[in-house]
């Protein structure tokens, strides 16, 4: 594999075209951005373990029969995907009240819930990524009904296997954010990113955070926490 010109640059990761047509690098960067890139910074190692988690854990999806971008991981920062069209929304689920929908509901963080709550965001930094239902998004036509039916599915499946994975390492799953795409005959795969930076993981035990809210809220011990679960996943 070759790798040639770069195609995007993202607030954590870089793409870039291959000399295969179908398939791009990835390759991850240590910057962390919060508040639509208001606040900047750096977290050493972040990179790297955001890669390895990432494919770590698209690896155990793929077992569990959810689709992903995933081709190899070609060095501790870089990665072989699927090229695909990005389905513009992040899709977030949520196990217990916390950030966004614990601001926008006045529930403390911490509050569990009567089941796990889907939300959907329109991918637009211009607009801060507005937060949009079903309906919008068969309006504007950013997905058809029956790709947003898989994409519910998958990301309810994806929830209940990492859920239950990361309670047995000691990891409550609070919340996590997930992007699909399409490869080019139109299936729907898992893409982007599983890591601290995409998910809010609290220690069982201590309820200790373990992810970018640290960062985000100027906490400390961000690196400490990024390697905490790498450690818990992958034992090093
Ligand atoms: P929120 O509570 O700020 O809406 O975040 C919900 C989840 O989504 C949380 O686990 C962090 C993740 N997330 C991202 O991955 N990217 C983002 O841009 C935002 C705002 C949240």
């Amino acid at each position: 594999m070759e790798k040639r010109e770069m195609l995007y640059e993202g607030k954590a990761k870089r793409v870039y075209a291959t000399d295969r047509s179908d398939q791009l690098l990835v390759s991850y960067k240590d910057d962390a951005t919060a508040f639509n890139g208001l606040k900047k910074g750096q977290i050493a190692g972040k990179g790297a373990i955001n890669n390895r988690m990432t494919n770590f854990l698209m690896k155990k999806l793929e077992q569990q029969g959810i689709p992903t971008h995933l081709v190899e991981e070609v060095s501790d920062t870089d990665t072989l995907v699927k090229r695909v069209t990005i389905v513009p929304l992040e899709v977030i689920v949520r196990n217990i009240a916390a950030g966004s929908l614990s601001k926008r509901l006045g529930l403390p963080e911490g509050t569990p819930m009567g089941h796990t709550v889907l939300e959907y965001c329109y991918k637009d930094d211009a607009l801060g990524d507005p937060m949009v239902n079903e309906y919008h998004i068969a309006a504007m036509g950013w997905a058809s009904e029956e790709e947003m039916r898989l994409i519910a599915d998958y990301a309810l499946r994806i929830n209940d296997f990492l859920r239950s994975y990361l309670k047995d390492l000691g990891v409550d799953l609070i919340d996590f954010k997930l992007e699909f795409g399409r490869l080019m005959d139109g299936t729907i795969v898992l893409a982007d990113e599983i890591s601290p930076d995409t998910c809010r993981f609290w220690d069982s035990k201590t309820g200790e955070k373990l992810d970018k809210d640290r960062f985000r809220r100027d906490l400390g011990g961000v690196e400490d926490a990024y390697r905490e679960m790498m450690k818990r996943l992958m034992g090093a």
